[in-house]
């Protein structure tokens, strides 16, 4: 099983929208795939199940995300089976004590994702992990936990400052935990097509920080925010022509990082 995150600890990046069109992706390419949210939002989780809060009630029975903190967990509880054929650990309401620690390497916690997902590698070809919008112990542990990283962002000024801080927390984890991990990229998201503007600070970005910035990108369009709401991926019912080509952009993007991650075969 590969563990991908999709990680940045600033707010409304895309982590979630890519990290559901991987998994979507991954399983109409026939993988086996395990989705982990473990943001207490529940966006995620909200659209693969119909509730953000599906793992809150106490007779919720399905593997929870605060249950990978505590290496003791074994395998007798399941992930969620969804419609989509993905399966989820939800974020239930204990989770929120594990985002809020500052990173101590020396913590039993650091390590525990990364020993209980190791329980359910053969299960699965393929694990995602949407992250939270937060720095500290839980991106740490998943980090730690991850053979790659992927770091959407939007063309904006406090997000552009902001990945600095994430790029050293990826290097720390790296260094001290998991030295295989690997960064696939920052992967440039809601690109304004239209603003040139927004093209300029894309070709400074490519030039500031050269191959840690994706090749490909994701454009702004609105059938992607739609195509979510809707509880779908993008290519799915496609209708007009700009639907088609956000559709061809992620089909093709989302190929591109499972070819990446060597759990689908190269096309070219
Ligand atoms: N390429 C895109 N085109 C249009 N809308 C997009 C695109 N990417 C993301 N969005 C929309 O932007 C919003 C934020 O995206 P998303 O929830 O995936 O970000 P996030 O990084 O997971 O946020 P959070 O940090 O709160 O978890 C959502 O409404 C989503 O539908
Ligand atoms: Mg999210």
């Amino acid at each position: 099983m590969k563990v991908v995150a999709v990680a940045t600890q600033k707010g409304g990046q895309g982590k979630t929208t890519i990290a559901l069109h991987l998994a979507f992706s991954a399983v109409e390419a026939g993988l086996k795939v395990l989705f982990v949210d473990l943001d207490t939002q529940g966006n995620a989780t909200l659209i693969l199940t119909g509730s953000s809060r599906i793992a809150h009630t106490p007779d919720y029975t399905a593997l929870t995300a605060s249950s990978l903190f505590n290496a003791q967990t074994g395998r007798r509880i399941k992930p969620l089976a969804t419609d989509e054929g993905i399966d989820l650990i939800a974020p239930d309401a204990q989770l929120s004590e594990h985002i809020k620690g500052t990173i101590d390497p020396h913590s039993p916690e650091l390590a525990a994702p990364r020993t209980v997902l190791g329980k359910f590698a053969d299960d699965y070809d393929l694990c995602i992990i949407d992250a939270p919008p937060a720095l500290g112990q839980v991106l740490a542990a998943l980090l730690a936990a991850s053979n790659a990283v992927i770091t959407p962002l939007t063309m904006d000024i406090f997000a552009i400052d902001g990945a600095a801080e994430l790029l050293d927390t990826i290097s720390l984890v790296k260094e001290a935990e998991n030295p295989g991990l690997v960064h696939l990229g920052i992967v440039p998201n809601q690109i304004n097509t239209r603003s040139q503007d927004e093209i300029a600070t894309l070709v400074s970005l490519r030039q500031a920080y050269g191959s840690l910035i994706t090749p490909y990108a994701f454009s702004l369009r609105y059938a992607v925010k739609a195509a979510i709401s809707a509880r779908k991926p993008v290519w799915r019912s496609v209708n007009g022509s700009s639907h088609r080509k956000a559709a061809q952009e992620w089909k093709d993007n989302c190929r591109t990082v499972l070819e990446q991650l060597n759990v689908l075969e190269s096309q070219q």
